[in-house]
C-alpha cells in the first residue's frame, strides 16, 4: 500500500522529498491539484470541495495514509477529513509557529503563508496557544505560490513579490521566519537573502515526515519494500 501526498501544486514536493529520505522503503503517490491552484485566495468552502475531490480519488488508490502537504488545505479541511476517514491516518501541515516562538531572541516572528491559512481559525488558535508571549507578524503572500508554480522559483516576478513580502519582516526585526506554505521552501534562498544574516527559516517538512513515520509505525503499517514514487 502507498502513502499519498497531496497539494494544490508543486509545494507538496517540498514535503515529499523529506518523507522519501525518512521512509526509503515506502511507495508514494503524489497528487497535485493543478486545475485549481492556487488554493490560498479561494474561499474555505471552495478549498474543502477541492480537497474532498482529491481524497475521493486517493482513497481509491490503495493508500494506507494521506499527507495533506498543504497548509491551506489542512487549515480548511483536515478535521473533516479525519472524521470522515477514521481508518486511514491523515497527516496535516501547519505553520511552525510553536517552534518559532521558542526560538526567537528578538521576540518578533514572521509567518509567511496564504491569505486563507492566516484567516483560518486553526491559525488563530495556533498563535493563541503557542505564541502569546511574542509578536507574530502574519504576512499574507497572495500570488506567490502560483507565481512560483507558473514562472519558476528564480523568476523576476517571484523576486518582486519577495521584495514586497519580506521587507516588512526585516524592518520589524523578525529573527525567525516561518515558511507557512509548502511552496515557499522552493524560494528559501531568496527569502534568506532579503533578511539579516542569521535569520532562522522554519520549514516543517522534516517534522511532518517524522510524524508520518511515527503514525505508521504505531499502526503497524510501515512498509519494507523498495521505495517507489507515482506521480
Ligand atoms: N502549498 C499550499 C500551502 O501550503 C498553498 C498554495 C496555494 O495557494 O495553492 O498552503
Amino acid at each position: 500500500m502507498k502513502i499519498a501526498f497531496f497539494d494544490s501544486g508543486i509545494g507538496g514536493l517540498s514535503v515529499l522529498h523529506h518523507a522519501m529520505r525518512v521512509l526509503p522503503k515506502e511507495q508514494f503517490v503524489f497528487y497535485a491539484d493543478e486545475d485549481n491552484v492556487p488554493y490560498g485566495v479561494k474561499t474555505t468552502d471552495e478549498v474543502k470541495g477541492f480537497v474532498q475531490q482529491a481524497f475521493d480519488f486517493l482513497v481509491g488508490c490503495d493508500v494506507k495514509a494521506i499527507v495533506v502537504a498543504c497548509n491551506t488545505a489542512t487549515a480548511a479541511a483536515v478535521s473533516a477529513l479525519r472524521a470522515a476517514l477514521p481508518a486511514i491516518p491523515v497527516i496535516g501541515v501547519e505553520p511552525g509557529v510553536k517552534p518559532a516562538a521558542q526560538l526567537t531572541k528578538s521576540g518578533v516572528v514572521g509567518v509567511l503563508a496564504t491569505t486563507r491559512t492566516l484567516h483560518s481559525d486553526r491559525f488563530q488558535r495556533l498563535v493563541g496557544n503557542h505564541a502569546n508571549h511574542v509578536r507574530v507578524l502574519a504576512q499574507a503572500c497572495p500570488g506567490l505560490a502560483d507565481t512560483i508554480e507558473h514562472e519558476g522559483a528564480d523568476s523576476p516576478a517571484v523576486g518582486k513579490l519577495l521584495d514586497a513580502y519580506i521587507a516588512p519582516l526585516a524592518a520589524a526585526g523578525a529573527d525567525v521566519v516561518v515558511l507557512g506554505c509548502t511552496h515557499y521552501p522552493w524560494v528559501a534562498e531568496g527569502i534568506a537573502r532579503r533578511m539579516p544574516a542569521g535569520t532562522v527559516l522554519l520549514d516543517t517538512g522534516e517534522a511532518v515526515a517524522r510524524q508520518t513515520e511515527r503514525l505508521l509505525s504505531a499502526a503497524g503499517l510501515l512498509g519494507g519494500g523498495h521505495g517507489h514514487l507515482t506521480l
